[in-house]
């Protein structure tokens, strides 16, 4: 059997997880691409750093230019993750005429174009499966399956790290650090987990699906983001005494030629679909205008899932050497869609206030929301202590604008002690 030799950039959770299936799958993979398919070198950053998983130290390297200079080597790998030194390398790797395949989402949302142009000038090919949704196969599905639709909506669950926090503190209680660690220990987050917890990880992604879904160029920083880390027990409590699950959810609607793109922690109907993706497993709802609603869901994060995207290109591009396309091209000369203005956006919101427990603050409140046409669906008061209590109210759809402009004066009544928290609640 001939053998491909290829180059693994990193060897942490996903470069070791696409290791461990190169050498289980073995078998599958020959017949399924016709080629053995061979790990010639390991770039890392410290070759003596103690690993679970053991290689030949014949392989392992720190310098890029032992792969660049090796000719037998045909397709890199990239699983270093950041901007740099990664993208260098992988634009090296291109020029030096391999093909790549990366699952870093950081890269395709800021300088994705870059790298598909050149792959595309340098007539090799370009991967990236694993960027989003991990072991899901969501890329090919909007490249190609659903090349026959408008795509009006995608909306998903799409970090596992800031999925696994949530359900651990929804069905455990457990505490916020202590899910995270977990999350981290399980190889779910990234190597500075902020990018989880704070949502840049999926407006990320969601500006890789959205570029292809609505096909334009979607500029990450268009996209509203709201990260996980002021939740609070007492919101989730909350949302299941209403019926509510919280989760982050990323959300991309075309209406109008005009684009809709946020990403924040969301109350859904607890019998949504969604509501019971849980731990590590992330979903993506696609609406498109022929197929009609498509749910894909499986493992979002963790070295055999997202492995097995990745191996998944090593065999396309085995199998496809004859065409020299990249998978999914953003170009640059698509027309540009109007990202609309996000106080714009309609939602239902779940408002919780600490006020001091006097007559009349209710009535203050409630003319505030009155004046910003937010109209209110329930109220709930629960006793904090002797001198204030909490005030939780559920809004009948309203603009994001309005809301905000109606917090900032209810932020500044004598009696409102504290804005403990806003939860877009969304119906699907
Ligand atoms: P990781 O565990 O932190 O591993 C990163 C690897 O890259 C390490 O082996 C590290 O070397 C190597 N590395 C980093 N900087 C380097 C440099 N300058 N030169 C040489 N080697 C360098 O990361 P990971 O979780 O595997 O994630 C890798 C990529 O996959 C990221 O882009 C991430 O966003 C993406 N991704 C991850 C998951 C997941 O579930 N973890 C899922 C989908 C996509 P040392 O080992 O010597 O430090
Ligand atoms: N840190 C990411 C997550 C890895 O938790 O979803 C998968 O992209």
């Amino acid at each position: 059997m001939e053998k491909v030799k290829i180059a693994l950039l990193g060897f942490g959770n996903v470069g070791q997880g696409v290791w461990k299936i190169l050498n289980t799958n073995k078998r599958e993979i020959m017949i399924n691409c016709g080629y053995e398919v061979e790990v010639g070198k390991i770039l890392v950053r410290d070759k003596n750093k103690p690993r679970a998983v053991e290689v030949p130290d014949s392989i392992v390297t720190t310098d890029i230019n032992d792969i660049l200079s090796d000719k037998d080597i045909k397709i890199v790998v990239e699983l270093m993750g950041g901007s740099e030194p990664s993208k260098e390398y992988i634009l090296s790797s291109l020029k030096a005429k391999k093909h790549v395949v990366t699952a870093n989402k950081l890269l395709l949302a800021t300088v994705g174009d870059e790298l598909i142009s050149t792959a595309d000038a340098e007539g090799v090919q370009f991967y990236y499966e694993a960027s989003v949704g991990g072991g899901i196969p969501v890329i090919r599905e909007i490249n190609e399956s659903l090349t026959a639709n408008k795509i009006e909506s995608i909306v998903g669950i799409i970090n596992g790290t800031t999925n696994y926090i949530l359900t651990k503190m929804s069905q455990e209680s457990m505490g916020f650090e202590e899910a995270l660690k977990e999350a981290q220990a399980k190889g779910y987050a990234e190597a500075d987990p902020t990018s989880d917890v704070e949502a840049y990880d999926s407006v990320y992604k969601l500006a890789i699906m959205a570029s292809l879904a609505f096909s334009t160029k979607v500029d990450s920083s268009s996209i509203y983001r709201e990260g996980i880390c002021k939740i609070d027990s007492i919101d989730i409590d909350y949302a299941k005494k209403f019926g509510y699950v919280i989760k982050l959810l990323a959300i991309g609607k075309e209406i109008d030629n005009e684009l809709e793109l946020r990403v924040h922690p969301t109350m859904i109907s607890k019998n949504h679909p969604i509501a019971n993706i849980n731990d590590s497993f992330n979903a993506i709802f696609i609406k498109g205008n022929a197929v009609g609603d498509l749910l894909l869901s499986g493992r979002g994060a963790g070295d055999l899932p997202t492995g097995s995207a990745v191996v998944g290109d090593i065999i396309s591009i085995i199998r496809n050497k004859a065409d020299l396309r990249s998978i999914g091209e953003i170009k640059s000369n698509l027309p540009l869609k109007k990202v609309k203005d996000f106080n714009e956006a309609t939602s239902r919101y779940y408002i919780r206030l600490q006020v001091a427990d006097i007559a009349g603050v209710l009535g203050e409140i409630a003319a505030v929301f009155g004046q910003y046409d937010v109209s209110i669906l329930s109220v709930n008061q629960e006793v904090i202590d002797k001198d204030s209590v909490s005030l939780v109210f559920i809004t009948h759809s309203a603009k994001e604008g309005n809301v905000s402009n109606s917090m900032k004066v209810i932020e500044s009544l004598d009696h409102v002690n504290q804005i403990a928290s806003i939860i877009r609640i969304e119906e699907f």
